[in-house]
């Protein structure tokens, strides 16, 4: 019955070491692997920013070609596979297709000790989006899709499944940098998810599938697709600000607003922002963007609260043609990329994470037969 102080669910413990990702709390930077979210965003690729996360430098110019063109190679299914992706609901949440089939293909492709170190990273990095547009084609459809495509990136692969055409390049680009920008965040709770589980050395499946658990909830990946749903039941700006004072005093969050280690300001909301304006503009929005900045500044007045990544994430996604149940599977397809390089990390220098807890049940009792 110690009584340790403890700071409410871990904010502010360091809780380990990691090379990978270093995000500036006080001066709202981030860097994945020594390289700025801005200079990524701007110069990179989601593929090259992969490659860099899992094996610690950029590519050469013929490295990144050939991990492209192996990763095309990857993004097949197995039968076994498909047929499970028949046989999950129709109506299913998509965060639970992307865990069974990862869970499923931990079956048919288990973990060995022959594979090559970054094998399940590539191939899962590569088959997510086949995973969930198969299903989805499937049951909203009733088609059984070839998800093979010859596009370089997930970004154009993903497009060219959902919408079945040629992508535009402006949505693909948007796209592409929105994978960048997910794409790793250090000791979030997914991440640390999948770091205790790393850590009892158990196999790279059962990792992921924790992982894309704890994305699910709104209060971290979800938050994209829970913004979007109040953007688009507010009818203009006004509506919004007498919306958002209501839910404000109800005490109710607004998701989208506010982050743990960032306190005044998220570095990779401006860049997604700004493709969400330019998007809007290619389509003459006169709603989504309107009602979203009304939100932004009510926010900032009332509560002195920033967006995160995932506010604007939400309007980009909605002008890329992309349904919100899809919001926080991209996510996962990229954010697979920050995980696996964590959980490689982990077991390059691994010690259990098990921490111990601050006991507040009743004294010892003595031992009593109950009637
Ligand atoms: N909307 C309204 N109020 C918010 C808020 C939000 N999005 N985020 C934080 N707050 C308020 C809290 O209610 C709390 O107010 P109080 O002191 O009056 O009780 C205060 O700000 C501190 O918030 P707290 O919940 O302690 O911060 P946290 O570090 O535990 O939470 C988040 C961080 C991200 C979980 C939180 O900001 C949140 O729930 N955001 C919405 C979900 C979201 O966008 N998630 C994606 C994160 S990238």
């Amino acid at each position: 019955m110690s009584s340790t102080t403890k700071p409410e669910g871990l904010a502010g413990i360091v809780a380990g070491d990691s090379s990978i990702c270093l995000c500036g709390a006080k001066d709202e930077s981030l860097l994945y692997r020594s390289y700025t979210i801005e200079d990524l965003a701007e110069y990179s690729s989601f593929e090259e920013v992969a490659w860099l996360l899992l094996r610690g430098t950029l590519p050469s110019k013929k490295e990144l070609r050939n991990y492209q063109q192996e990763l095309k190679e990857l993004r097949y299914l197995p039968t076994g596979l498909k047929r499970i992706l028949e046989e999950i609901p129709g109506d299913a949440n998509m965060m639970d297709v992307l865990r069974t089939g990862c869970s499923a293909l931990g079956n048919l492709e288990p973990e060995t000790e022959e594979l090559p170190k970054y094998a399940i990273a590539d191939r899962l990095i590569a088959i997510f989006p086949s995973i969930l547009l198969y299903w989805y084609k499937y049951h909203t459809e009733g088609k059984q899709i070839i998800v093979e495509t010859d596009d370089d990136s997930a970004a154009g692969h993903f497009l060219r499944l959902l919408l079945e055409k040629e992508p535009d390049e402006t949505h693909r680009r948007c796209l592409d940098v929105s994978l960048i920008l997910y794409a790793e965040h250090e000791f979030n709770a997914s991440t640390f998810t999948v770091r205790t589980i790393a850590s009892t050395l158990s196999d790279f499946y059962s990792c992921i599938c924790g992982g894309i658990g704890a994305l699910r909830g709104p209060l971290h990946g979800g938050a994209n697709e829970v913004a979007m749903e109040l953007i688009q039941s507010l009818d203009s700006p006004a509506h919004a600000e007498q919306e958002i004072q209501k839910m404000l005093k109800e005490k109710q969050l607004i998701m989208g607003f506010g982050h743990r280690v960032y306190t005044t300001g998220d570095p990779r909301s401006p860049i997604i922002k700004k493709w969400a304006q330019k998007l809007a503009e290619l389509v003459g929005d006169t709603h989504i963007i309107p009602v979203s900045m009304r939100i932004e500044e009510v926010m900032r007045e009332e509560k002195n609260l920033f967006p995160n990544l995932d506010f604007y994430s939400a309007a980009a996604y909605h002008f890329c043609g992309i349904p919100t149940p899809m919001f926080t599977p991209l996510f996962v397809m990229s954010r697979i990329t920050g995980w696996c390089a964590h959980l490689l990390e982990q077991r390059g220098h691994n010690k259990l994470i098990r921490p111990v807890s601050n006991y507040t049940g009743p004294k010892p009792k003595k031992w009593e037969s109950m009637e």
